[in-house]
């Protein structure tokens, strides 16, 4: 089967080609890469398969004279929307970051193809929209590469909602979780970097350490699987082992749990490989209670920024793509040094108690109010700089 990786070049992208090598299953036919345009070149030479290509930069495309095969090379944002309508492969790996992976998402699922999504940002952007495009398009298939709705899925397996009374994803609580809220002020930009479990993008890292990441988490898992808000829980399991856990109304639970040593190359394969059809029950075990377990309670006091999972699904409308765009500037001046650590708190907290909330979606709604929430987000943050 013919595969398309969207972010080649990332921390999944890079995961998703090592998975590709060990179990050549598919064809890799194309792939995006932002900047990295020496390791999509590394890439083309390793995989003859590969015709098409979309890189970001124009300037970029004298990288490629050289090449003794032809290939179809395309540019800019909408260069990754024509690889996607000419690739015609049947399964895409969505693993752009932040919100250079909505538009894409949409064009696969519009395209009725298998989209195994790293892409979080996308169902957080679209919301409801999400919901109503996946419903127009009854044959495409969306599969999430997270570890946590990876996890979820199985235990689900073919339980209804009746049947279950929570749905519980974990979170590792990452770098910051026993250190003293007084001593946020001190976070430099090293630290935050620094995940006990996970090696991944910047961008998630800084996201995970504060949080927004488990906001984004508990939107996705409710669009992902129509999960009712009130039974969607957080528990943290500082090792990363347990991924996901479901409550049974019969009291007993199914956890979803990972090798010692995490990795995302699971979730990557599960989602490769799923199709509608087959049973995916492995890695599920049954437990009447969860006493073997060292679960924490993450401190919401400590880790305000978890609220706005609930907020955004309570709120609706453009709320999710107002959120995304605000954390993204924050946490992107945090790493590029325009603000500290604990800015990105008070900013995302400034903006979202005062935003007007937009409800009737459409996806150049969603573009403007991307534009909008990001503006006010810079507005603040040159403020701040004052
Ligand atoms: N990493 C993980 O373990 C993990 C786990 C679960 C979910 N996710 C999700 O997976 C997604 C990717 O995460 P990651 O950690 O792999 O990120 P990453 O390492 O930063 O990689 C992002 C990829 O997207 C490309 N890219 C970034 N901005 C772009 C733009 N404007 N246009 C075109 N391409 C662009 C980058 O290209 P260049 O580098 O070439 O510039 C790179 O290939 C995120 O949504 C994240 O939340 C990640």
């Amino acid at each position: 089967m013919n595969l398309v990786i969207l972010g080649a070049s990332g921390s999944i992208g890079k995961q998703t080609i090592e998975v590709v090598k060990k179990e050549k299953k598919w064809d890799l036919v194309g792939i995006s890469v932002g900047n990295n345009v020496k390791y999509a070149l590394n890439l083309l030479k390793e995989f003859p398969s590969i015709k098409y290509l979309s890189i970001l930069n124009k300037n970029d495309l004298n990288y490629f004279n050289n090449l003794n095969r032809e290939i179809k090379i395309f540019t800019g944002s909408e260069g990754i929307l024509e690889l996607i309508n000419t690739s015609g492969a049947e399964i895409y790996v969505n693993a752009l970051a932040g919100f250079s992976g909505v538009l894409p998402s949409i064009k696969i699922i519009e395209k009725e193809k298998k989209l195994c999504l790293a892409n979080k940002e996308t169902i957080v952007c679209l919301g409801e929209l999400y919901s109503e495009i996946l419903g127009k398009h009854k044959k495409a298939i969306v599969v999430p590469i997270d570890s946590e709705h990876a996890g979820l899925k199985k235990c689900i397996g073919k339980f209804k909602d009746s049947e279950i009374s929570e749905y519980i994803i974990t979170a590792s609580g990452g770098p910051f979780f026993d250190l003293n809220k007084d001593d946020f002020k001190k976070i430099e930009l090293k630290d935050a970097l620094n995940h006990p479990n996970w090696k991944m993008g910047n961008k998630i890292t800084i996201d995970s350490s504060c949080m927004i990441n488990k906001a984004f988490e508990i939107i996705e898992a409710h669009y992902l699987f129509n999960i009712p808000i009130n039974k969607i829980k957080v528990l943290v399991d500082r090792k990363s082992y347990v991924h996901a856990l479901v409550k049974l109304k019969d009291g007993t639970y199914r956890v979803n749990y990972g090798p010692k040593i995490p990795t995302m190359t699971r979730p990557i394969s599960f989602a490769l490989n799923y199709k509608k059809d087959r049973n995916f029950y492995t890695d599920v075990k049954k437990y009447s209670d969860l006493e073997r377990f060292s679960f924490k309670i993450l401190d919401k006091n400590k880790f305000p920024l978890i609220k706005y999972g609930e907020f955004v699904l309570n709120k609706k409308g453009n709320s999710g793509v107002v959120f995304n765009a605000i954390s993204e500037e924050c946490v992107n001046s945090f790493i590029q040094g325009k603000i500290k650590y604990v800015d990105i708190e008070q900013i995302v907290d400034k903006i979202m108690n005062s935003f007007d909330f937009e409800y009737d979606l459409s996806i150049n709604k969603i573009i403007d109010s991307d534009k909008k929430a990001r503006l006010r987000a810079q507005k603040l943050i040159s403020n701040e700089r004052r």
